[in-house]
């Protein structure tokens, strides 16, 4: 039997500077839960991200090739009226250890005052990936440590490119 759920539209958004392995598995769970899942992906130069938007999405949209129903876009303004606009109305979040929740809940709470009809579900990556993060693994390679099984092959490739030639011209990785 097909559960009416079966239908929805999901929105996964992010920064994915660049996308992790724990990232890749809340992309895998919610595909399951989600009919469409859009993994969206923020443009937020102003955080001056190490990947630019279209490499990001490049790097993404490889990574999800496996997952037949998951689309990946990129958005900027309110993240509830890119949700509204595309049909979605679930947003998807990985909560990774309990100093995530605080940051999620505040998001969330805020989203669903903006858009009540747009519920926030939260996923929680294995917990192999639970201390994995874009940040700490920019800084891991930047520093000379392994970064193998933390990022999928296609982004260790691209950090390895980015940081590495940064680390020799003599650019502070942050
Ligand atoms: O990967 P990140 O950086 O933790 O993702 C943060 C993201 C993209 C979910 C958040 O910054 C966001 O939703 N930005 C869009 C602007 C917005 O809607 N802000 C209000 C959030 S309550």
């Amino acid at each position: 039997m097909e559960l009416p759920q079966a239908g929805l539209t999901a929105i996964y958004p992010g920064s994915f500077d660049p996308i992790t392995n724990g990232h890749r598995d809340v992309i895998s769970r919610a595909s399951k839960i989600a009919g469409r899942l859009i993994v969206a992906v923020l443009k937020n130069e102003s955080k001056r991200p190490l990947f630019s938007v279209p490499e990001r999405i490049e790097m993404m949209t490889q990574v999800a090739e496996e997952f037949p129903n998951v689309v990946v876009e990129s958005f900027d303004g309110l993240l509830v009226d890119y949700a509204a606009a595309r049909g979605a109305s679930l947003i998807i979040r990985g909560i990774r250890a309990i100093s995530d929740y605080e940051n999620e809940l505040q998001m969330a709470l805020m989203n669903r005052r903006l858009r009540p009809d747009v519920e926030t579900v939260f996923l929680m990556a294995g917990e192999q990936y639970s201390f994995v993060s874009s940040r700490l693994v920019k800084e891991i390679i930047g520093l000379g440590g392994d970064i193998r099984g933390l990022v999928p092959p296609v982004v260790e490739a691209k950090l390895k490119d980015r940081i590495l030639g940064q680390v020799e011209r003599g650019i502070a990785v942050k």
